[in-house]
């Protein structure tokens, strides 16, 4: 039995701001997106990775991963959602006898291979859906409309969430055909069908490449490794 990748690429990169999608800007050399899959891949434990490109790059994408040969390409969506959706309607004829599913941003291309075992591991050991999480370091207030603190929130149980987010291949499935509306987070479609999610340790280097200073933050890592 395999386990599968999607990976939801088609975004635009509005807030990088470089005029080209964000999965195929290059870091040192590499796109995001080709350094993404090939950590999936060569972390031992994903036999297949589906990539949803943005509609009209889809032979630019393929073409960035064409020394991949597990890795598959489909047109993505107007929304993380519907590009996650259509993956994940890929997985029957690419890999048929998938039982675990991994859910993973191309901007998250510095994952480390253990985290992504870890998530893989715990699916395979029962849970319905894992997410890795880091504790949230900033102290956390509420504020109402004028920008007034009404509260500082508790950080203990806080936790922000990374990906790659694992899943049982049926309870992903059932997450996503009773799901109507946009959602940022995957294993949020499972809490809302009643499905408990699993955490295990994130890294900061899965760090999500969102803006300009992330991509820095992103080369800086590089260089770190490299050295
Ligand atoms: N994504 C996608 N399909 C979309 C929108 C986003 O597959 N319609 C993917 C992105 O390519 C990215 C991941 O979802 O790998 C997380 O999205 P985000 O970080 O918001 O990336 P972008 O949408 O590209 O960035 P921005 O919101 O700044 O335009
Ligand atoms: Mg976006």
């Amino acid at each position: 039995m395999s386990v599968v990748a999607l990976v939801p690429a088609a975004g635009r990169g509005v807030r990088l701001g470089l005029g080209t999608p964000k999965a195929l800007v290059p870091v040192k050399g590499e796109s995001l997106l080709l350094r993404a899959v090939r950590g999936l891949l060569d972390s031992g434990c994903v036999q297949h990775v589906v990539v949803a490109s943005p509609p009209d790059q889809v032979e630019v994408v393929a073409a960035e991963l064409a020394t991949l040969p597990n890795a598959h390409v489909v047109p993505g969506g107007a929304e993380r959602t519907d590009s996650v959706r259509l993956a994940l309607s890929a997985v029957a004829e690419v890999a048929p006898d998938a039982r675990v599913v991994l859910v993973h941003d191309a901007a998250r291309c510095f994952t480390p291979a253990t985290m992504i075992r870890d998530v893989v591991s715990a699916v395979e050991a029962g849970a319905p859906a894992v997410i890795p999480v880091l504790p949230v370091t900033d102290t956390i207030k509420k504020v109402d409309e004028s920008g007034t603190v009404v509260e500082t929130v508790d950080r203990a149980p806080l936790r922000a969430v990374q990906t790659p987010q694992g899943f049982n291949i049926d309870v992903l499935r059932q997450a996503y055909a009773a799901a109507g509306d946009i959602a940022t987070d995957d294993a949020g479609l499972v809490e809302r069908v009643g499905g408990k999610v699993r955490t295990v340790d994130g890294h900061p280097d899965a760090l999500k490449i969102t803006t300009a200073f992330d991509l820095a933050v992103a080369e800086a890592v590089l260089a770190t490794e490299e050295s």
